[in-house]
């Protein structure tokens, strides 16, 4: 091989080397994907960029001012980073040809309004950065597009509103994260909060805002607070509120909810989420009757049971003459076998106040009590048996197997739970113990035998 011979493919890879050098600027450093001109002094973005860039920094410069379709030509731009510039507004068409992006910082810049078209056509953006700036308005269409949004941090600036109303299931499906905190918001469209999706409230952040305390206030607090979100949890002591508006006058209402005792919110909720646990033991053929009483009551529950051999039951799931689920909850299976043991979870939900509550229900099914014998009697009798084979053997042999047939032994159900189940079922004295073999009735942890045979033995 000899250099004459190829002179044409090393020369364009001498020239496609050099080009490469020359689209990373001299300030910026140029890694693989990935292009950094932060605390470059910039006050420009620089015209000529490595085409296949993915990440740009340019966070700690002086831009102020970005101009239409600034990043057309890195087209693959997914992550872009302007932290700490200058940056006061967005002119139209910034980012025009940049819809691959999913991470933009705009964080600790000077921006005053979130005009309509700041962030058109970034259907795939799903990080958000706005936190530290001086923005005192979002105008409503600000987020309308941004469907793959996941979070948004507005945090540290100067907003009095929010357009609430503009997020919704369908336009935000994964949004689990809007940072609304350290604001200047007095009072919120309350019932445009309450409409947001869950996930949505679930990471909705507003501690250090200037909120007026009033009871639709302190009401969605409450139930946030009830349903345990680590954005109250996290902040219990940044959430204050003002009495009559006055500053001075400043309250951590999560602390001290003295001031709206006078609200009639909290008679008319519930309490707090509780599971109640409870034992019930059966014999096997016998009709089950779980309740489902929970700390939850009203018109408007719905229930679902969660049972170790069926999974989930509700109303309209069953398919199954021999299991009912009536509408106060509770679930009634015609004849229990023994492989229906086992923990069986009922979930009562309140749709109407987003409350739910569990009851669990720990089902033993035993073998029919009267073929179950204490240990010695079962060895009594295993003995008994083997004495008439043997005497069988001794005296009807020789036999011819047309005359007789010998008889196989019974069978005898060896006890498959353990003792101490047995001896909490049949603790009561032996007379109890004939008692409830003899009716092959239903038995309770805690000696307890209804009518109809099956209740509950609740453990509080
Ligand atoms: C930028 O997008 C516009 C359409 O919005 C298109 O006409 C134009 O060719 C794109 N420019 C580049 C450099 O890709
Ligand atoms: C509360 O917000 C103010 C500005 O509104 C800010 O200076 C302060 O650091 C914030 N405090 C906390 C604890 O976030
Ligand atoms: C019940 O509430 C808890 C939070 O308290 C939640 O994690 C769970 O998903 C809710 N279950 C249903 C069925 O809504
Ligand atoms: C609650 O109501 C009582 C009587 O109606 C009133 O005296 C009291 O000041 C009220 N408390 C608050 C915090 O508004
Ligand atoms: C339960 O036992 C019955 C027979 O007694 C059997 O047909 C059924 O498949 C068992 N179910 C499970 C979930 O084990
Ligand atoms: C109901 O039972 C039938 C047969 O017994 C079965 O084909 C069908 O898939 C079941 N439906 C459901 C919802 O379980
Ligand atoms: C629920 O309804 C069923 C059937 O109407 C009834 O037998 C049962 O006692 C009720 N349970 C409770 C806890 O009210
Ligand atoms: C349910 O009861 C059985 C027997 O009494 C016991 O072995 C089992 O651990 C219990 N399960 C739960 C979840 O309490």
């Amino acid at each position: 091989m000899t250099r004459g011979q190829y002179p044409g493919p090393l020369l364009l890879l001498l020239c496609l080397l050099h080009g490469s050098q020359e689209t990373c600027p001299s300030m910026c450093l140029c890694v693989s994907d990935t292009v950094s001109c932060s605390s470059s002094g910039l006050a420009k973005i620089p015209l000529s960029l490595p085409p296949f860039s993915v990440t740009f920094d340019l966070s700690h410069n002086h831009l102020s001012w970005l101009g239409p379709g600034s990043f057309n030509s890195m087209p693959r731009l997914e992550n872009l980073r302007m932290a700490h510039n200058q940056l006061s507004s967005l002119g139209s068409g910034v980012f025009n040809n940049a819809s691959g992006l999913r991470l933009l910082d705009l964080s600790s810049n000077k921006l005053q309004v979130v005009e309509q078209h700041y962030f058109q056509g970034l259907w795939r953006l799903e990080e958000l950065l706005l936190y530290n700036n001086k923005i005192a308005q979002v105008e409503a269409g600000t987020l309308s597009g941004l469907s793959s949004l996941k979070k948004a941090y507005f945090s540290l600036n100067q907003i009095t509103d929010f357009p609430f109303f503009s997020i919704q299931d369908h336009s935000h499906p994964f949004l689990t994260m809007l940072d609304l905190s350290s604001n200047r918001m007095t009072r919120l469209p309350w019932e445009d909060v309450k409409a947001l999706p869950r996930l949505v409230q679930q990471g909705l952040y507003l501690h250090n805002n200037s909120l007026i305390c009033d009871c639709s206030m302190y009401s969605v607090f409450w139930h946030w607070n009830l349903r345990g979100y680590d954005s109250l949890k996290d902040f219990t002591d940044e959430h204050t509120c003002s009495i009559y508006g006055d500053p001075q006058a400043a309250i951590r209402f999560l602390r001290h909810s003295r001031f709206f005792h006078n609200c009639t919110l909290e008679k008319v909720v519930s309490q707090p989420v509780t599971v109640f646990l409870s034992n019930v033991l059966v014999s096997e053929g016998e009709r089950v009757r779980l309740d489902c009483q929970t700390s939850l009551n009203g018109a408007d529950l719905s229930f679902t049971w969660l049972s170790p051999s069926k999974g989930y039951i509700t109303q309209s799931s069953i398919n199954d003459t021999l299991i009912s689920l009536f509408a106060n909850g509770t679930l009634e299976i015609q004849a229990v076998k023994v492989n229906d043991s086992g923990l069986y979870v009922c979930t009562a939900l309140d749709i109407k106040q987003a409350l739910n509550a569990t009851r669990e229900v720990n089902v033993t099914v035993l073998l029919p009590p009267a073929e179950s014998f204490n240990t010695g009697y079962t060895t009594l009798l295993g003995c008994a048996v083997t004495m008439v084979f043997i005497l069988m053997y001794l005296y009807l042999t020789p036999c011819r197997c047309s005359c007789c047939k010998q008889p196989k032994p019974p069978v005898i159900p060896i006890a498959t739970y353990d003792a101490s189940t047995l001896t909490s079922v049949f603790s009561t004295s032996p007379r109890d113990q004939h008692k409830i073999q003899a009716n092959k009735h239903v038995a309770f942890m805690e000696p307890m035998i209804s009518e109809e045979g099956i209740a509950w033995a609740p453990e509080c």
